[in-house]
């Protein structure tokens, strides 16, 4: 299969792009590398010996996509990677969070219409869970746009969006994935999460500390309602996570389905910043501040639909996470920018 994957540049679509490429399909990125690098892609084509063609472009610019789509036909599945995914940022700037992540997803719909490309798959998020009334959380749990974010929100309103489309048009198969919370990297240290500036997320942070490019790790909160009172959540490493897409590629049909892609095993704070260090062969200096405005006590899903429907199964710890998120920091302190 041929698969277009929109924001494959970033983080989770580079690792996917080498497991689909693995797998015996072909891949080729649209990205306006507003959240990535070129090298990215660079890379991927050194792991996997591929070539990776790239249009440098806003998904949003429908003509731009439609004539890259084109030139490389067959194309037969769509990713859709491409968004904004700064829950903080996205209070701030809602209009901006609602303009691209919708427009990307629209346009990508249009373009498979246009182009007779039936399959897409969502990168949804746990987020659309809000703050869980039972766990683990499975994809019958409550959902809701009343979410406390817009970013949560836009995903949820895309994956209505994408019921709808298949509900009218009874070729299309659309999947929404919903991640829980990515980590690690590629065991070849060669890609990896390269975030700008100072990271918002629990592990590249304490990769940052363990390089010494930050002073210590901030915990935010240490007496929710958990075995040692700080947050937990269900860390999937991000190669698992990709073969998640090519699974359900793979298995998709006519129709619209939901996924979880996590691991169902919850892990604290203080357990990964433990397991970080085992990996580093260091103490990493932290210190416990407030709980951080937003978040839930725990998030972790059952993941046996996935395993039911998919075959898929996440099969890393959070020790292998540490070790490959420590192999990809210490090799690349300053990410694809030392390149
Ligand atoms: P990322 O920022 O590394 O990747 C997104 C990519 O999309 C970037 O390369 C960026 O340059 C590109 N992009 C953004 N707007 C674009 C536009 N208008 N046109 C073309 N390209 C555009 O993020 P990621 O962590 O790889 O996440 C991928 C997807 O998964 C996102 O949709 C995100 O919301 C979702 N997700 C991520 C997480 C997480 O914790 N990383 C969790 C749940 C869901
Ligand atoms: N945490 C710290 N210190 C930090 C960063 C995080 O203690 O510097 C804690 C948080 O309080 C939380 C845990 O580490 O308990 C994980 O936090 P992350 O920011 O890494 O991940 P979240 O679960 O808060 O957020 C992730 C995605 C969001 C998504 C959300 C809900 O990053 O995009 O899951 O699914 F919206």
């Amino acid at each position: 299969m041929r698969v277009l994957l929109a924001g494959g540049a970033g983080y989770i679509g580079a690792h996917t792009a080498v497991a689909l490429i693995e797998a015996g399909h072909d891949v080729l990125v649209v990205d306006d590398l507003s959240n990535s690098s070129a090298q990215a892609i660079a890379r991927v084509e050194q792991i996997t010996g591929a070539d990776v063609p790239l249009l440098i472009a806003d998904v949003r610019d429908e003509e731009a996509v439609a004539a890259f789509v084109r030139t490389h036909a067959p194309v037969d599945a769509v990713i859709n990677f491409a968004g904004l995914k700064a829950v903080g940022e996205s209070v701030a700037e809602p209009v901006r969070y609602y303009d691209v992540n919708l427009g990307a997803a629209i346009v990508l719909l249009k373009v498979m219409k246009t182009e007779g490309i039936r399959t897409i798959v969502f990168s949804s998020s746990a987020t659309v869970y809000g703050d869980p009334e039972h766990l683990p959380l499975s994809e019958e749990s409550r959902t809701g746009i009343d979410l406390a974010n817009p970013y949560g929100k836009t995903k949820r309103i895309i994956e209505e969006i994408l019921r709808d489309a298949a509900t009218a048009d009874a070729q299309l198969q659309a999947v929404s994935l919903r991640y829980f919370n990515p980590v690690g990297a590629h065991e070849s240290g060669l890609i990896g999460e390269d975030p700008t500036g100072t990271p918002n997320n629990l592990m590249p942070y304490v990769a940052r500390v363990a390089v010494g490019s930050l002073d210590r790790v901030g915990i935010f909160g240490d007496d929710y309602d958990t075995p040692d009172g700080t947050g937990q959540r269900d860390y999937i490493h991000v190669v698992d996570l990709a073969a998640g897409h090519v699974a359900a590629l793979e298995h998709a049909g006519p129709g619209y389905d939901v996924f979880n892609l996590g691991t169902g095993v919850p892990v604290s704070v203080l357990e990964l910043i433990a397991a970080f260090e085992r990996a580093a062969g260091r103490e990493l200096p932290r210190q416990i501040l407030p709980r951080r405005a937003g978040d839930v006590a725990a998030s972790y899903c059952d993941p046996s639909k996935a395993q039911r429907d998919l075959g898929w199964t996440a099969a890393r710890t959070i020790d292998d996470a540490a070790r490959d998120s420590w192999n990809w920091q210490s090799r690349n302190p300053n990410g694809y920018a030392g390149d």
